[in-house]
């Protein structure tokens, strides 16, 4: 019996349906942004040849594909790309896929001009996107970036070679500040990070995407979500030269426990929370004296 031919319009309908019919959240885009991963082809190309036959050997992919997000792996491990302030970066299942609001961290240090040179040191750098944009949008900046995770090290550091940046951001292994302590110089002008902060009893309440697809490492930070940010506005001042600044994401909800954690501190001489595009207090830049 002669084995059906395929095409890209009925396959995307097909595809739907089936996602649909689990539960997938944006059916239809997921189809689209399979398939053209899959054929190499943006949405748009795949509109302009709706009619295009879908062979053997791509099915048998596009199939393992589906599988894979009726088992809610979230898209951007299944085509290893995500988008960053208008760059290309690599992800896998080793680091948290990047999120837009992190992307106010970046604008933030890029609208606040400092002198130069200017050190930088981001803790928790995942597959190094914060890092990366900083280095391509302010050359002069001397950059250290550390995490406890080696998995995702070694995303960063393919992102960081993808984006010329090898000689720019210098990455290490640890614990917060501990890979930096035996440095000849560990005093910087930025002290930058998007923590881990979702409380370990909210793991019930995410999507499966996140909850069984990213790093546990990445996300959650003791029962009320602070355990890193609260050592690290503990620590973040021994690391910070005169006038320097840490800047850090939070959740939706931290404001208030936040700011009460930086008042107890003395070496913070002021502080501000910027909101994200939901009007919610997502970012705070705290400055020593
Ligand atoms: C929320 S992710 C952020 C990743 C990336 N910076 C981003 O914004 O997409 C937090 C990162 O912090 C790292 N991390 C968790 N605990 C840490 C610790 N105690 N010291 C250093 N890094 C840590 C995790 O491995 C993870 O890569």
């Amino acid at each position: 019996m002669a084995t059906k031919i395929w095409h890209v319009l009925e396959l995307l309908e097909w595809t739907t349906g089936y996602f649909e019919k689990h539960h997938i959240p944006n059916p239809r885009l997921d189809a689209e942004v399979l398939l053209g991963h899959l054929l190499q082809k943006s949405r748009l190309q795949l509109y302009l040849h709706f009619d295009m036959p879908v062979f053997q050997d791509d099915l048998t992919v596009f199939r393992e594909l589906i599988k894979k997000r009726i088992a809610r792996t979230p898209i951007s491990y299944l085509t290893n790309r995500k988008e960053f302030m208008s760059l290309d970066f690599y992800v896998d299942e080793r680091v948290l896929i990047p999120r837009p609001e992190t992307e106010f961290i970046v604008e933030t240090i890029l609208k606040t001009k400092g002198g130069t040179p200017q050190r930088l040191l981001e803790i928790g750098t995942g597959s190094g996107v914060i890092a990366i944009a900083i280095a391509i949008n302010m050359p002069e900046y001397e950059i250290i970036a550390t995490d406890i995770s080696k998995d995702a090290l070694g995303v960063a550091e393919k992102n960081r070679d993808a984006h010329d940046c090898t000689e720019r951001i210098t990455f290490l292994q640890g614990d917060l500040f501990e890979p930096i302590k035996p440095l000849d110089s560990s005093r910087f002008n930025w002290i930058v990070s998007n923590p881990p902060y979702i409380m370990s009893e909210e793991r019930d309440n995410l999507s499966p995407d996140v909850r069984e697809h990213e790093p546990t490492v990445a996300l959650f930070a003791g029962q009320d979500g602070l355990s890193i940010i609260r050592r690290m506005i503990a620590e973040a001042p021994n690391y910070l030269h005169p006038e320097g600044k840490l800047i850090f994401e939070i959740g939706d909800k931290q404001a208030a426990s936040v700011k009460a954690l930086i008042e107890e501190q003395p070496a913070y001489q002021n502080y501000w929370f910027i909101k994200d595009y939901a009007g919610k207090d997502r970012v705070v830049l705290a400055t020593v004296e």
